[in-house]
């Protein structure tokens, strides 16, 4: 599957298969694509702790259960906890040394001393700032993308989770102190179809993006629409005639009293 399709194709899945294992493999080609993913001065900031139901202590699952997730995360065999470690920002010299040293960065006779006299100072000088919620956390994102996009092409579902328990995690799974918990991300097979009722609402693509200055919405071209048709990123827009009937289908199938939201 080309790349555009995988984008297109890919969807926050919600009901997954509570008995089928996920294979260690497969959450492994998941965090190798989330590892290389770009980082602001290569910092990889990004950790995870993979929290396997059938292995894991009743601690560790007691921490995830949240309450705006709760069946979701009592389906999942696998959850991801995403989370940033401010740590990495303290090593940051030394992983713009790297970049210098494989050609990545700078260029010419005085690189070496233009990077410790002048690049990594200023980045010393600001370093509790970079700690600070914002592009560390872009950064992640990315990384979680490109895992997302992985666990999609391994025929995997996977929806990204808030929690509110961000201190009981930290504890019942030992994270450092410098550790802020992102998300969960349960991982499974899916129980739904696998275009999951047809492609989710999105904004106007006018109101979102600006050409030059904000107000002047950049120009949708309808001839790359068409092609992005065609190439599958773009989709029949949810919800598909049945998704009703389906969704009442999962409901019944898995046990999920009440109304799903919660
Ligand atoms: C950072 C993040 C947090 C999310 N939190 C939740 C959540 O707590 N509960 C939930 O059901 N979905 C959550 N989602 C999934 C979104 O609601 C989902 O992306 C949206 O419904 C669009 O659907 P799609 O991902 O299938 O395109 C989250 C997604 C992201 C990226």
């Amino acid at each position: 599957m080309e790349l555009r399709e995988v984008i297109g194709r890919r969807r926050s899945i919600r009901f997954l298969l509570p008995y089928k294992p996920v294979e260690p493999e497969k959450i492994q080609r998941m965090l190798e694509a989330a590892r290389i993913a770009s980082h602001w001065g290569n910092v990889q900031s990004l950790r995870a702790v993979v929290v396997f139901r059938d292995s894991a202590t009743p601690e560790a699952l007691e921490a995830l259960m949240a309450p705006i997730a709760g069946f979701q995360i009592r389906l999942a065999p696998v959850v991801i906890v995403w989370f940033l470690d401010t740590s990495a920002v303290d090593e940051q010299s030394d992983r713009l040394r790297e970049l210098l040293k494989v050609g990545a960065l700078g260029f010419g006779e005085g690189k070496h001393k233009a990077l410790e006299e002048q690049l990594i100072p200023v980045f010393q000088s600001i370093t509790d700032k970079l700690k600070e919620p914002g592009l560390s956390e872009v950064d992640c994102g990315q990384g979680i993308a490109q895992a997302t996009l992985m666990a999609f092409e391994q025929g995997l579902g996977t929806c990204c989770l808030g929690t509110p328990h961000t201190e009981k995690i930290r504890k019942n799974l030992g994270l450092p102190d410098t550790a802020r918990v992102l998300l969960l991300q349960t991982v499974g097979y899916p129980a739904e179809s696998p275009d999951a009722g047809g492609q989710r609402p999105r904004q106007p693509f006018e109101k979102l993006f600006h050409m030059n200055a904000f107000g002047t919405p950049f120009p949708r071209s309808k001839a790359v629409v068409e092609e992005l048709k065609n190439d599958q990123l773009l989709q029949d827009p949810a919800p598909k005639p049945w998704r009703e009937a389906e969704l009442e289908y999962l409901q019944k199938a898995l046990g999920i009293k009440g109304h799903g939201l919660l």
